[in-house]
């Protein structure tokens, strides 16, 4: 995006091409860590209590890389007190002076780009790349939403008869809760925060429980920008507990979720079942059963390096993220053929270091989940490849990028979140067929075309119900401002982050009309 305000387009990131740049994330990897990350309740008035949780490095579960303490549910009664009292000040601060300070965040983000990746490496497992990604639209989001606030925020003359004058004004709902997945810890942590506070909202913001120490770091960074103690408040805790505590309570006027589409329906259901307060609003963005069609005018090397890449980068640890790869039955040998190949040149292991494709899963969980999904194809799929597990992965959590061939995609049940692909052949009069069984998932995420037919493109384009489609390309790394990113049906609520429609839904509409 390019804002009028502003003489820049989207972050640059880092070049891991430049010598100096490499050396000094290299110096932020190794002197990261040692235990000296902590994370605690950021709330005014609150002390931490609880027992402190040491957080280990997805890669290596030898290394302890910090710790972290939970809210108690005094410390969650002082947060709200606290977002509700900070409320009418920043509601009526000038949206340009929330901006400027969203905007100074920005820059402030963006200069200490290889602390943060360390982070995202050292507690979440990411590869350098996805590392500078991750940041990068961090900072993205906050320059985006501060655009929208200054151009949407401003009182807006609207038209009326003679003697009469009408304006329509946007302000905060009031208390919006942040609830964060670990897989996008700082953009999209920071991104929802960005959203709601630009919008006139304060901000108790929960990040996933793995997640923590970049959580209570970006909290950290937003404070130092200028944002007061009061209006961001940050509540580290377990979903059942703190995030529930958060979400039944009346004082809450908005949450803005991003997750699982099964913990999204718990939101939805407490904030139903409140019987006093406002109705809430519910941002929700959650997961995916991403397909990429592939027909047989396509060409199969493209589709190869784009399902792989859309099947395995970030460990597939990302709601985009291709699960389905749905080949026309001419191509399917040759492609599935390419695919084992390209998946043996894989390198797994070591997030930290440039040379490695696939860093480990987030954690046992999410490790054990794999494997009993592995378990089942074993018996019920044809297995097509597993990449190699490079050296020294055996004390992470990693899981090897594999694939299988499957008769249909309606023997998938729900989202597997990591590097597992299952490809599906199809016969050149079922492109419709193939387009309504994507659809009969429920899910409606991102969806892949390869094809250099238009008529084909145009066909899926109309009839596929899904949030994102790319076509001959990848279907991961949406950019704010570009492609503004997210679902439909059980892929959440939309409005899309990164667009222009989603701050809006933050805010409250006033008309004022004045008999001059
Ligand atoms: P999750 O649903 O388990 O947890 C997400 C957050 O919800 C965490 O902060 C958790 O503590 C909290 N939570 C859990 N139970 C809660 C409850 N009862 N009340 C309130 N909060 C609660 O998801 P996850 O495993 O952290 O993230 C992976 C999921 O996120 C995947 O399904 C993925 O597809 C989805 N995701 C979607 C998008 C998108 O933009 N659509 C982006 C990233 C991830
Ligand atoms: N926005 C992230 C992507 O597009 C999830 O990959």
């Amino acid at each position: 995006y390019r804002s009028q305000h502003q003489d820049r387009d989207n972050s640059m990131g880092l070049n891991l091409a430049n010598d100096d740049q490499l050396r000094e994330l290299a110096a932020a990897i190794n002197n990261a860590g040692a235990g000296s990350w902590s994370a605690s309740p950021l709330v005014p008035g609150a002390n931490a209590t609880g027992e402190k949780i040491a957080v280990t490095n997805p890669a290596d579960r030898r290394e302890v890389v910090g710790h972290w303490q939970a809210a108690d549910s005094a410390t969650v009664e002082r947060a709200l007190l606290n977002a509700v009292a900070a409320h009418a000040g920043w509601d009526a601060t000038p949206a340009a002076s929330r901006a400027a300070i969203l905007e100074h965040a920005a820059t402030l983000l963006e200069a200490r780009m290889p602390a943060y990746m360390a982070m995202c490496t050292k507690e979440a497992g990411k590869t350098l790349p996805d590392g500078i990604a991750e940041v990068r639209e961090a900072v993205d989001f906050l320059r985006y939403y501060a655009l929208q606030a200054r151009e949407h925020f401003a009182p807006m003359a609207l038209p009326g008869p003679t003697g009469e004058s009408n304006q329509l004004q946007l302000g905060g709902r009031g208390v919006f809760v942040c609830i964060s997945p670990w897989n996008f810890p700082l953009a999209i942590f920071i991104g929802q925060i960005a959203a709601a506070l630009a919008a006139g909202n304060t901000v108790i913001a929960k990040p996933a429980e793995q997640t923590n120490l970049i959580g209570h770091a970006a909290v950290q960074l937003l404070h130092e920008a200028g944002i007061p103690q009061d209006v961001l408040q940050y509540l580290p805790g377990d979903g059942a507990t703190v995030g529930a505590a958060l979400t039944r309570d009346a004082r809450v006027a908005g949450v803005c979720f991003t997750g699982s589409t099964e913990t999204a329906r718990l939101i939805n259901r407490a904030l139903a079942g409140r019987d006093s307060g406002a109705i809430a609003t519910l941002i929700a963005e959650t997961g995916g059963q991403n397909a990429m069609i592939a027909d047989s005018s396509s060409l199969p090397e493209q589709v190869v390096k784009d399902a792989l890449g859309s099947a395995f980068t970030s460990a597939g640890q990302r709601c985009s993220a291709a699960r389905v790869l749905l080949v026309q039955e001419d191509i399917a040998d040759k492609v599935i053929h390419m695919l084992a190949g390209a998946m043996a040149e894989l390198t797994v292991g070591d997030p930290g270091l440039p040379s490695t494709d696939v860093g480990p899963v987030i954690d046992e969980d999410a490790k054990g989940i794999l494997v009993a999904h592995a378990a089942r194809m074993k018996s019920e799929a044809k297995f097509i490849a597993e990449a190699k597990l490079g050296e020294a992965t055996q004390h992470g959590t990693f899981f090897a990028p594999t694939a299988w061939e499957l008769k249909s995609i309606n023997e998938l049940d729900r989202e597997k979140f990591g590097p597992a692909l299952h490809v599906v052949r199809w016969k050149a009069d079922e492109l419709d067929a193939v387009v309504d069984a994507i659809n009969a998932t429920g899910y409606g995420l991102t969806l892949g075309i390869h094809s250099r037919i238009d008529a084909t493109i145009d066909r899926i384009v109309q009839r596929a119900k899904v949030g994102n489609i790319y076509v001959n390309r990848n279907q991961i790394g949406a950019v704010v401002g570009v492609q503004p990113f997210g679902g439909q049906g059980l892929s959440g609520t939309g409005p899309k982050a990164g667009g222009p429609h989603y701050l809006p839904r933050f805010a409250t509409e006033k008309t004022v009309t004045i008999n001059t």
